[in-house]
């Protein structure tokens, strides 16, 4: 079976890919308000940074469809307090914030009174934010491939695939554009505790894509890095600050320094819009702490801890930059304390398309 979409506008409706029922079923949820889409992004039915960002601009689109206004002032106001609606669902993802940011310019930048054309013009940009996300991430991929070689076995972490971007994925598109290059590669994936994104997510995709997959505990890297079977480590990100200290899903922190004593190169895929210019290092940011249910119950189902234990459930972690080999972006690929450069030409500051790029870019940095 071929990937279905992850997210798309469809009749003005947003129509998702229901990411909590996988591998299970494969079925979708049509949101036709706001507060259905932030409700789906609260309870991981679409999740991932990029298609967070995404499923939050397609809320807003369905938010500011529904607004009355009898003024300009009237329209900002009430698109601001659904955007605050939107911006309480996950804090970690900087894409979210960028996201809304995106949206709320098209708002501010409108001069006119045509409230119907300007509902209109925050679909299209909605429509362009998942394009976009779409065409980075293939750029993603043909940088990042370059770091894999035939025969290589690349150990990823949660899920930076399809599923968790608009599509073809950023860690996961690394490891599709290098297959289609037609390089032979295993991928290792860690089930990835608590909600099991590697398990559910990232290993039903592979399979749907037929590239090789074998499924591990997240306690089992280590001891297979030991043996000398992985050769490099590729993972998403939620938030990049500046400095290239990055948020990723819980464990990643483990992998990179576990990768470093084993000198295995550890890559960082993500778009320019995953990283936090405005964030000095990754210190300051906000780690989302999640229901402890999620922990002390498998799939929110079998309880397997006794009542009354106390839970941690942070769903993130911060790799301090010195683990990071590189950071692969659409505009090419860094070494963390290079990303700095980007400022200002990254997808969160332009507001035009993002250029499809075939080769590889001046700013690239080989590593
Ligand atoms: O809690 P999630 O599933 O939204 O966490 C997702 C991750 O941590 C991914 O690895 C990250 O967003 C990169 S997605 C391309």
């Amino acid at each position: 079976m071929a990937m279905p979409a992850t997210i798309e506008w469809v009749e003005g409706k947003v129509r998702m890919l229901d990411q909590s029922r996988l591998p299970k079923e494969v079925v979708f949820l049509e949101c036709q308000d706001y507060q259905s889409v932030a409700r789906a992004i609260k309870d991981l039915k679409i999740r991932g940074a990029p298609a967070i960002g995404i499923a939050a601009a397609m809320g807003l689109a369905l938010g500011a469809k529904s607004i009355r206004a009898d003024s300009r002032e009237d329209f900002q106001t009430k698109f601001l307090s659904i955007c605050s609606v939107m911006a309480a669902t996950r804090p970690t993802a900087v894409n979210l914030f960028w996201a809304i940011e995106r949206m709320k310019r098209v708002v501010h930048d409108y001069a006119g009174d045509d409230f119907s054309w300007l509902q209109d013009r925050l679909i299209r940009e909605a429509i362009d934010i998942l394009q976009q996300d779409i065409e980075m991430n293939h750029a993603i991929g043909r940088f990042g491939a370059d770091f894999i070689k035939n025969g290589n076995t690349v150990l990823t972490h949660c899920n930076a695939g399809a599923l968790a971007t608009g599509g073809h994925g950023t860690a996961l598109g690394v490891i599709r554009t290098a297959r289609d290059q037609g390089k032979r590669l295993n991928v290792l994936v860690d089930e990835t505790r608590p909600v099991l994104q590697g398990a559910r997510l990232t290993a039903w995709e592979l399979v749907q894509d037929q590239i090789p997959v074998t499924l591990i505990t997240d306690s089992m890297a280590g001891a297979f890095m030991k043996k000398g079977i992985i050769d490099l480590c590729i993972v998403g990100a939620d938030r990049i600050a500046a400095n290239g200290d990055t948020a990723n899903k819980i464990g990643t922190y483990t992998l990179a320094v576990l990768s470093r004593h084993h000198k295995i190169p550890f890559y960082v895929a993500a778009p320019t819009s995953s990283i936090d210019f405005d964030l000095a290092t990754g210190d300051k940011i906000p780690i989302e702490e999640r229901n402890p249910e999620e922990v002390t119950h498998i799939l929110g189902q079998t309880r397997i801890a006794p009542e009354g234990v106390g839970v941690a459930n942070p769903a993130f972690d911060v790799t301090p930059a010195e683990y990071i080999t590189a950071i692969v972006t659409e505009k090419g690929a860094f070494r963390p304390a290079e990303i700095i450069r980007l400022k200002g030409s990254a997808a969160k500051e332009s507001s035009g398309k993002v250029k499809r790029k075939g080769g590889r870019s001046k700013n690239v940095s080989r590593v």
